[in-house]
């Protein structure tokens, strides 16, 4: 087994410092921000993820993680240091590398023998280079000629089934042109290596760029079905018969064709955003990318109009009360980076709207972020709460709690029976039955 150090304690980091433990590995996790660590330490995890707690505590007890501020004993404690720091947008779409860096020359500055440095943070093609040299860069200020590999090791696991995702992968992809960096990444991923999971291994550029074009092509698929839902509503098909239909074909697949109000969250925006600008710097522009960004910001403000047309055209929302179920980009996360939420509810405050908001985990964040909407916005106690007086129902999440709302109940608490479901969770019958006019996406 591995002795493993993981730089940097968000989604990517402690998901995978804690997961790799669990595969037996000991590992050491390494943040500057001192409160976080300490948090970690007491077993109480910073971030919304179910399940990572208990592996966290599990491995914690077991002696074979632990969590730092002090990076040179990380470093000088293992051999495979991982790189999981944040890669947020760069001003011109492109991903800001400058964590990756200070990780970078950090590790140059502190390593006394061979290691294997291990890219774990989405970056552009080419970045694995660019570590070695910054990692090569700090050795040879120490007059020091230590040998080192840059691995790069793309992470696919989603927000809300973290713990799953890295302990079940449909592959585990591993970039690297050295033998020796190779042999010991099949140690660090032994359980998972022995156990049949897909290991493929290719050169550096591949891996990284197999990590931009995965998560481009699902956003593609999103806004592929987002579009069809869009003409399925002035041709009277039905988005959900046409996806369920669709994904019978193998080749096309089931998942990630359910239509919606756009995705979001850290990574497709900010992913699609930087291949897309990969493209036009390379002098390959990347057509199909480029028009899925458009589509998906489309997609948002689209909501706002349905709910602008339904309720009278434009302006009839001014002076309107609308509840709002579901704040987070999706379920199982209190996560609102670029949650289609924030765009929708910006749009409707701007048109004159006032909004009762309600998210099972999103509330704390919701408030911070809406914090310029303020007297626009109040936020309820539940679900029903958010529903008293309003003129309609926009349902954006859609959360387990909120795939069972008694509609009766929910025609009794609002002033207005519009019903606005754009995760297409519930049947046209049952809403309008209950006395609801429904709205649906790619569904008349
Ligand atoms: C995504 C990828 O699914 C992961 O494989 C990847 O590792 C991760 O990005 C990352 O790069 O770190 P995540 O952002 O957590 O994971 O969330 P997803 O479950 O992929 O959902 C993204 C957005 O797409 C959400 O807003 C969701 O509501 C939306 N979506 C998803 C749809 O609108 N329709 C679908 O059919 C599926």
């Amino acid at each position: 087994m591995a002795n493993i150090a993981v730089i940097g304690t968000g989604y990517v980091g402690s998901v995978s410092g804690a997961c790799l433990a669990d595969f037996g590995n000991r590992v050491i996790c390494v943040d500057s921000n001192a409160d976080k660590i300490e948090s970690f330490k007491k077993g109480i995890v910073p971030i919304y993820e179910p399940g990572l707690d208990a592996v966290i505590e599990r491995n914690i007890k077991a002696g074979r993680l632990m969590f730092t501020t002090d990076m040179a004993f990380a470093i000088r404690e293992t051999n495979v240091v991982f790189i999981a720091v944040g890669t947020p947008p760069a001003e011109d779409g492109g991903a800001d590398l400058s964590h990756v860096e200070a990780a970078a020359r950090e590790i140059g500055q502190l390593i006394n023998s061979y290691t294997v440095v291990v890219n774990k943070s989405t970056v552009p093609v080419g970045t694995g280079s660019k570590v070695s040299a910054w990692i090569r860069g700090e050795l040879e200020k120490r007059k020091l000629d230590i040998p080192c590999d840059v691995v790069s090791n793309p992470e696919f696991l989603r927000e809300g089934s973290a713990v799953f995702d890295f302990t079940h992968p449909d592959r585990v992809v591993i970039g690297s042109d050295s033998g020796r960096a190779r042999e010991l990444m099949k140690e660090v991923y032994r359980s998972l290596y022995l156990n049949e999971t897909p290991y493929i291994e290719t050169n550096v550029e591949s891996a990284e760029m197999i990590k931009y074009a995965s998560n481009a092509f699902l956003a593609v698929k999103i806004s592929f079905i987002n579009e069809i839902a869009n003409l399925c509503e002035k041709t009277g098909a039905n988005v959900q018969d046409v996806a369920k239909a669709m994904g019978k074909d193998g080749r096309i697949g089931s998942k990630f064709l359910h239509a919606g109000p756009g995705y979001g969250g850290s990574c497709f925006p900010k992913d699609t955003r930087a291949l897309a600008r990969i493209g036009r710097d390379a002098g390959e522009v990347q057509n199909i990318v480029e028009t899925t960004i458009k589509a998906n910001e489309s997609q948002k403000l689209r909501m706002v109009r349905k709910i602008e047309d339904a309720l009278g055209g434009p302006g009839s929302v001014t002076g309107k009360t609308i509840a709002v179920l579901g704040l987070a980009f999706k379920p199982n996360t209190d996560d609102m980076r670029e949650s289609p939420a924030i765009t929708i509810c910006g749009e409707l405050i701007r048109s004159g709207a006032l909004l009762r908001l309600y998210d099972p985990a999103a509330m704390k964040e919701a408030a911070w972020r809406l914090e310029s909407f303020r007297g626009a916005v109040c936020f309820a106690s539940d679900e029903y709460d958010a529903l008293e007086g309003a003129a309609a129902l926009v349902l954006l999440t859609e959360w387990n709690q909120f795939r069972n709302l008694d509609l009766v109940k929910v025609k009794k608490l609002l002033a207005l029976p519009f019903f606005f479901d754009f995760r297409n969770v519930y049947k046209r019958e049952e809403a309008e039955k209950a006395g609801l006019r429904y709205f649906g996406v790619g569904k008349r």
